[in-house]
């Protein structure tokens, strides 16, 4: 069913304000997910402590990610961030053999490289794969550094610096044929491209609920394959991983037989309350629909700034791009700004400009930011 993406931009009160081009660092905020908010608060206000409804709030966020990434809730572990779900998946590897050995990409968020840094003193050897000369990564570049003692190979799915989206399907082929596992950072995807864990053969994907799943901060989640679950006992723990978690038992660790295991402390409670909404949002509208559309807005905002002399660094082709368009600047930081001061919400990394963009973006909004950056251009093109 095709979507009146027109009506939709009425239930985001910002939109009629700014142009908001910036749902790869923080999504605009729906009617419905503020009212998410003011209902945990109602509960807060005149029920207290309201734990059954909160614990069910908790595993609709699990049932709702499942089905957003066709995967079983079984497998998908409730965090309160990328770096949780990372912390615990690592603390359940071993680096003590040969396969101690885990690739990542120079297109990596930092800490999709910092935490696997972090387990060199436990035997891990982590290896970047760089850029090629013209600024991207194909997949013949991991497949000298992936080998027989690769562990895990984890790589961004689109890379938050320029918008290029790495061939998760090459990769996954060479990690296959090397026996190593796959963990995708999802997080610049999630939410804006139709992803499909399955299809994608990954064995563990991160994402969280801040950027294009329309939440909030403090939550995401883990997908771990079921086959993979059971042989890994995270040693970052906590009552909420644990089989019966009203058991309170003291005496043993007893990890969930569910990816819940990756899990630790209390469930970030009010933030589930607006993941829930934000997701409901999402799946009601369609991934399909919005990554067909989010390739349309960033095509044409590619091709206009073309038309005006000032070209992305993002790769032209639908199947090598995500929703973040990124623009080279002599001053990113201070381009940024000004456009700010004209209402046009972007964010900024290394040189670049992004404008990242939602279904709830429309043609007028790329016309609103080419304009402004042709306007900008003299003070702030490349150079
Ligand atoms: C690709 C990617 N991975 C990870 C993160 C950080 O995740 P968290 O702060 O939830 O650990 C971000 C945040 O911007 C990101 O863009």
């Amino acid at each position: 069913m095709e979507q009146n993406y027109d009506a939709l931009r009425k239930e985001f009160p910002v939109l009629q304000r700014k142009t908001y081009l910036n749902s790869g660092s923080y999504c605009a905020l729906a009617n419905e997910v503020r009212e998410a908010f003011d209902a945990y608060m109602e509960d807060r206000l005149l029920v207290g402590a309201n734990w059954d409804v909160w614990v069910m709030k908790n595993e609709s966020v699990r049932n709702l990610t499942a089905s957003l990434l066709r995967a079983l809730p079984d497998e998908i572990a409730v965090t309160a961030s990328v770096s949780a779900g990372l912390n615990s998946l690592a603390s359940a590897l071993q680096f003590t053999g040969t396969r101690n050995k885990v690739v990542v990409s120079d297109f990596e968020f930092p800490t999709n490289a910092q935490i696997w840094h972090a387990q060199e003193p436990r035997g891990a050897r982590v290896v970047h794969v760089p850029r090629a000369a013209d600024g991207y990564i194909p997949a013949q570049a991991f497949e000298n550094l992936i080998d027989e003692q690769t562990q895990l190979v984890a790589i961004t799915h689109v890379c938050f610096r320029n918008g290029a989206k790495l061939d998760i399907p090459g990769i996954v082929r060479l990690a296959r044929a090397k026996g190593a596992k796959v963990l995708l950072d999802c997080y610049q995807s999630v939410g804006s491209l139709d992803i499909d864990v399955k299809a994608l053969d990954v064995d563990f994907a991160v994402g969280g609920m801040l950027k294009y799943l329309l939440g909030t901060a403090g939550i995401g989640f883990l997908y771990a394959k079921a086959s993979c679950v059971q042989s890994l006992v995270p040693t970052n723990s906590g009552w909420f991983a644990q089989s019966n978690i009203g058991a309170m038992d003291i005496t043993a660790n007893r990890p969930s037989a569910s990816a819940r295991r990756f899990e630790a402390g209390t469930p970030p409670v009010v933030n589930c309350y607006a993941a829930e909404a934000g997701l409901k949002m999402l799946l009601k509208i369609g991934a399909a629909g919005i990554e067909k559309r989010n390739y349309a807005l960033t095509r044409r905002c590619m091709q206009r700034l073309e038309e005006i002399g000032w070209p992305s660094i993002t790769p032209r082709e639908d199947e090598r791009r995500g929703a973040t368009v990124a623009v080279p600047s002599r001053d990113a930081a201070r381009l940024a700004a000004e456009l700010m001061k004209l209402d046009i919400v972007t964010s900024h990394r290394d040189d670049n400009v992004r404008a990242s963009f939602h279904f709830y973006n429309n043609e007028d909004d790329v016309e609103a930011f080419v304009a402004s950056m042709k306007a900008l251009r003299g003070s702030f093109g490349p150079g």
